[in-house]
């Protein structure tokens, strides 16, 4: 199953996942959108055809659902009667934390049940990519480069607002990428006058623009990061825009690092599943793949690179 927010790449995992089981001589079942088609009892056999043609394609070709029912213990149980009434041996769940919370849950239960981690946001403990991310980083920079033409022809301002929920990894990684005069992650603590102050200098540095990349999570949960930026700007006395990327980082074909990271990470969850392990999440780290329990993904919190973060204002200059 794909479950919670898609990422470009989940194709890549599904076809992996599919073919390396077939590959086994194993009968194998899609889940038609996450937790909720396990509630429903959506089980759909695959065969290597329905997999065609799909690592280049976004979204997930078995749809994907953000479910409540699933969190009650009473829907963990009927899930799990769902799974045995099928004959299903075993699961590989594809999706966020919160969905690997779900997969934990089944684990705990008996249910023999691996993860795959995928999410654009890249704040999955146990793996220092998720699948997604990549392909959402492109299309930032994709539109940071398009909106720096428009900008500079303006000598304007440009706050640009990226996903990551409480993570600033995207924000960080584009702002680095796509070369920001500044980064706002959602632990920076906003100063009107020093924001005013660096958006003047940048313009009598001679720079052309000001583009500022900020993570959606500096104006979530009472935080109002771009709210200030903006004001910070205006009171330097520079024109300003606001863009608001939003679901358009989350589709898209997948780049080729997430059609190659999906593939190995969905081909070793089925090895690990044939093996009879469970409650582990495969990942990648150092170029390698590895595995390890849940509990630890889920008890570990996504870091950022602070040698990148300390580049930030550097690079800006
Ligand atoms: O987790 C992926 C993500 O795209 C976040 O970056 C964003 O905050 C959230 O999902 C949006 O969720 P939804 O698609 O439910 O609006």
């Amino acid at each position: 199953m794909t479950s919670g927010g898609d990422a470009p790449g989940m194709n890549a995992a599904v076809r992996a996942v599919v073919r390396c089981a077939l590959d086994k001589g194993l009968d194998i079942f899609g889940i038609r959108a996450g937790f909720q088609g396990l509630l429903d009892s959506k089980f759909e056999p695959m065969n290597s055809r329905s997999v065609g043609g799909i690592i280049r394609t976004g979204g997930t070709i078995l749809q994907s659902a953000r479910c409540d029912e699933f969190r009650s213990s009473v829907g963990q149980m009927k899930s799990l009667e769902n799974l045995k009434a099928a004959g299903i041996e075993g699961l590989v769940v594809i999706g966020g934390d919160g969905s690997l919370r779900g997969a934990l849950a089944l684990h705990k239960l008996g249910f023999p049940t691996v993860g795959v981690p995928a999410s654009i946001d890249n704040d999955i403990g146990g793996t220092e990519l998720s699948i997604g991310t990549d392909t959402a980083l492109n299309t930032i920079i994709d539109a940071l480069d398009k909106i720096k033409d428009t900008a500079t022809a303006h000598r304007r301002a440009f706050i640009v607002e990226v996903m990551g929920r409480r993570h600033g990894y995207l924000a960080l990684a584009s702002g680095i990428a796509g070369g920001a005069e500044l980064i706002v992650l959602p632990r920076t603590r906003i100063d009107k006058q020093d924001t005013a102050r660096l958006a003047r200098e940048a313009f009598e540095r001679g720079k052309p623009h000001f583009i500022v990349v900020i993570a959606e999570g500096a104006s979530t949960e009472r935080r109002t990061g771009r709210d200030d930026v903006h004001e910070a700007i205006l009171l330097a006395g520079f024109e300003v825009r606001m863009t608001v990327l939003g679901h358009v980082q989350r589709g898209g074909s997948p780049s080729v690092t997430d059609r190659i990271l999906g593939t190995r990470l969905g081909a070793e969850a089925v090895e690990l599943l044939a093996a009879g392990q469970s409650g582990v999440m495969v990942g990648i780290q150092g170029g390698k793949i590895i595995s390890s329990p849940f509990e630890t993904v889920l008890s570990t919190p996504p870091i950022l690179n602070e040698g990148l973060v300390a580049l930030a204002e550097p690079l800006a200059r």
